[in-house]
């Protein structure tokens, strides 16, 4: 992590940051909060507006008085940004809690929420997005607010936990027989030149990256449907790949045992991997 990270306003050292999150936070004791990742390169934050409307979104669906506005949230990322003169490649982490009240389900909406902000040091995944990755299809037994960007992780951290331990990068979500996500990034699929994604609705999040790739397939004149996808159709996909702000596009080559187009790259994945990394310059916010 960065030396300095942004709390409640203020620029502190990481250092004091022990100590500051109190027992009452309701970040912490319910996991009553949502959160962004937003990935920098060379110190300028890419789609900064799309990651502020899901994070000012995602407030307004849980009921969340935001702490301050869209304009304060970009002073303050860049001064976190300046502070730590930070020019590489990395991610920011943005978090918004409902704040402090003594622990009790029924929350009062007047509590003031809590944010912070941090920056880790991150560089491209160069081995993953090169070789792709496997994955593994799992009960999808999240909850179904899937498009709310909470802090409430169980499921994704149990199933992410479980699919690591089985030497797979990410477990594939399945509900009713439907395809929908991956623990921590959006799925496609590609048939027959077509890109095929779940459509933006409760049972997933409305990833930043997928609605990027969308974008990018459809610069490429790639047709593009947003359809759900029977899990029958993983087995006869050409090529899948996940999605995620860290990762941009990353290919899956295995889906459990089973290789997609016979564990080998697919030649649309890599496209739009080259597209996605010639426009990152379009998209940078820079301080
Ligand atoms: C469940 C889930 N789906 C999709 C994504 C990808 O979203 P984005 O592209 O905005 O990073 C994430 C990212 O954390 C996620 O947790």
């Amino acid at each position: 992590m960065e030396k300095y990270i942004l709390w409640n306003g203020d620029i502190i050292d990481s250092k004091e940051k022990d100590g500051l999150i109190s027992f009452d936070d309701r970040g912490y004791q319910f996991g009553d909060g949502v959160y962004e990742v937003i990935r920098i390169y060379k110190g300028a934050l890419h789609l900064l507006d799309l990651h502020l409307d899901r994070l000012f979104r995602s407030m307004k669906e849980l009921n969340i008085t935001p702490p301050i506005s869209r304009e304060q949230f970009i002073d303050e990322l860049g001064k976190l940004i300046g502070h730590n003169q930070f020019d590489q490649d990395g991610n920011l982490y943005v978090q918004v809690t409902r704040g402090l009240q003594p622990r009790a389900h029924i929350y009062n909406p007047g509590s003031k929420a809590v944010y912070y902000a941090k920056i880790d040091h991150f560089q491209k995944p160069v081995e993953i997005l090169q070789n792709g990755v496997s994955v593994t299809v799992q009960e999808d037994i999240r909850w179904l607010r899937c498009d709310i960007k909470s802090l409430n992780l169980l499921p994704n951290i149990m199933a992410m936990t479980n699919a690591y331990h089985n030497g797979f990068y990410e477990p594939l979500f399945v509900r009713d027989g439907i395809v929908r996500e991956c623990g921590a990034s959006n799925f496609f699929l590609v048939k027959d030149g077509k890109v095929i994604t779940h459509p933006a609705n409760h049972f997933i999040l409305n990833g930043i990256t997928r609605l990027h790739v969308l974008r990018l397939a459809k610069e490429l004149n790639l047709p593009v449907e947003e359809r759900e996808i029977d899990r029958n159709e993983l087995y006869t996909a050409d090529e899948c790949f996940l999605t995620a702000t860290p990762l941009e596009v990353v290919p899956i080559t295995h889906i459990d045992e089973h290789k997609v187009n016979g564990g080998e790259v697919g030649r649309i994945t890599r496209k739009l991997q080259k597209r996605y990394e010639q426009s990152i310059s379009n998209d940078l916010y820079t301080f």
